[in-house]
């Protein structure tokens, strides 16, 4: 069925302008990888749960320090849905890509910024 005449310029002109404006929202190009400051913000949601800079205070792993291979083994297990003891971070590491699961490990590797 062919769409009625009043809806097809709506559809036009938003076919134009919403890949500029997603252009114009996004400051890096994305094959950059995400900015420190990007990874600030991110690692920043980790520290509801992992206590903060990543250094916990309860019973949830310390992430602040540990070796950045041992982070992205556990970060890419949980994202792969492999890691057998696995109850949140599955979910969690799913909203993240590769470079963004790097970055991390990277992140809290080093000491507290
Ligand atoms: C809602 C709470 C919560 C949040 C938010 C959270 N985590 Fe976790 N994290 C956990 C729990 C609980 C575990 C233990 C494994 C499990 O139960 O999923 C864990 C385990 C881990 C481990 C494995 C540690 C080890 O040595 O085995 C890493 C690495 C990790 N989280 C990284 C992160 C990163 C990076 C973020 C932020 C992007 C994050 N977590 C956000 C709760 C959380």
């Amino acid at each position: 069925m062919p769409l009625s005449l009043p809806l097809r310029p709506a559809l036009l002109a938003l076919a134009l302008t919403t890949p500029f404006a997603a252009m114009a929202a996004s400051p890096t190009p994305p094959a950059a990888g995400p900015s420190v400051q990007d990874i600030s913000v991110i690692a920043g949601t980790c520290a509801n749960c992992h206590g903060p800079n990543g250094q916990s205070t309860g019973g949830i792993p310390t992430l602040r320090g540990v070796g950045e291979r041992h982070l992205l083994l556990r970060l890419q297990a949980f994202k792969a849905g492999t890691a057998a003891d696995a109850t949140v971070m599955t979910r969690l590491m799913k909203g993240y890509d590769d470079a963004q699961i790097q970055a991390l490990a990277e992140w809290f590797s080093k000491e507290a910024p």
